[in-house]
């Protein structure tokens, strides 16, 4: 009860603050935050109905769009129970206004570009996209930023599976280094361009998937996102308070 109380005696005391230091402190919070990917209040599932629209013309390669509840099922689909070869995914991790400040473009138009390209090569890598504007607790849960390239290398289940990144910059990226870049890897099998990822988010092998942790942790980190600070201050202020 006593905490409670000089909770909410703190209320407009915050309010108040959050002027000037406050301003300051929020802007380098969520700095820190967007550094993790994504924020947006919009935590419902949106499957954008882009991959039917390709199939008008010659057909482009289809591009699968990844959600939190279909990313897995997804990404397993073309994998064969006896499969020793990994099934190759190329998924761009992009966002809108939000999520990527409105810098994506260059790097979509690069990407469908080059699915569009890759219709022709039976061989070429799956392709997929996640749009953290749409999926921020997911982009969360892989703690992956925007604008960059993720290569799954898909192998039957339980199999450990092997997962690249490589941001770009976004500014400059074409259709052209996409397609170099597809050729580097693919044809010479050389990913040197690429990072392996092996933190605590690793979507399939990282401790936090092992745990079921990383999707509560990927909710965790947009709640704090779109909290306002004042908000984080009030909680921080009752669970010191309760611990007194
Ligand atoms: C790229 O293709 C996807 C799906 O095929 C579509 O949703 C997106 O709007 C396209 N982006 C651009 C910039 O053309
Ligand atoms: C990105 O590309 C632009 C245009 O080529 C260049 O001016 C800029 O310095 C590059 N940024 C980085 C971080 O390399």
């Amino acid at each position: 009860m006593r905490f409670t109380n000089s909770a909410l005696l703190a209320l407009p005391l915050l309010a108040a603050a959050a002027e000037s230091p406050f301003e300051q402190y929020k802007a380098k919070f969520q700095n820190f935050i967007s550094s993790f990917g994504a924020a947006v209040p919009n935590v419902a599932e949106k499957v954008a109905p882009a991959a039917t629209s390709s199939k008008s013309k010659v057909a482009a390669k289809e591009i699968k769009s990844l959600t939190l509840s279909n990313w897995k099922e997804t990404l397993y689909a073309p994998v064969k129970p006896e499969a020793i070869q990994p099934e190759e995914w190329w998924v761009l991790v992009t966002g809108g206004a939000k999520t990527c400040f409105g810098h994506c473009t260059k790097i979509e138009v690069a990407f469908n570009e080059t699915a569009a390209k890759m219709a022709t090569n039976p061989k070429s890598p799956h392709l997929g996209r996640v749009d953290c504007d749409d999926q921020p607790v997911l982009c969360n849960s892989w703690s992956a930023s925007t604008g960059a390239l993720w290569i799954f290398e898909m192998l039957p289940s339980p199999a450990p599976i092997d997962v690249y990144w490589k941001p770009f910059n976004l500014t400059s990226v074409t259709g052209q280094d996409l397609q170099d870049l597809y050729a580097k890897t693919t044809k010479e099998g050389n990913k040197e361009d690429f990072r392996l990822i092996t933190s605590y988010f690793h979507p399939f092998n990282g401790v936090l998937a092992d745990y079921g942790a990383a999707v509560p942790i990927g909710y965790a980190l947009w709640a704090l996102n779109v909290l306002p600070s004042w908000a984080m201050m009030l909680i921080v202020s009752f669970l010191s308070r309760s611990m007194m």
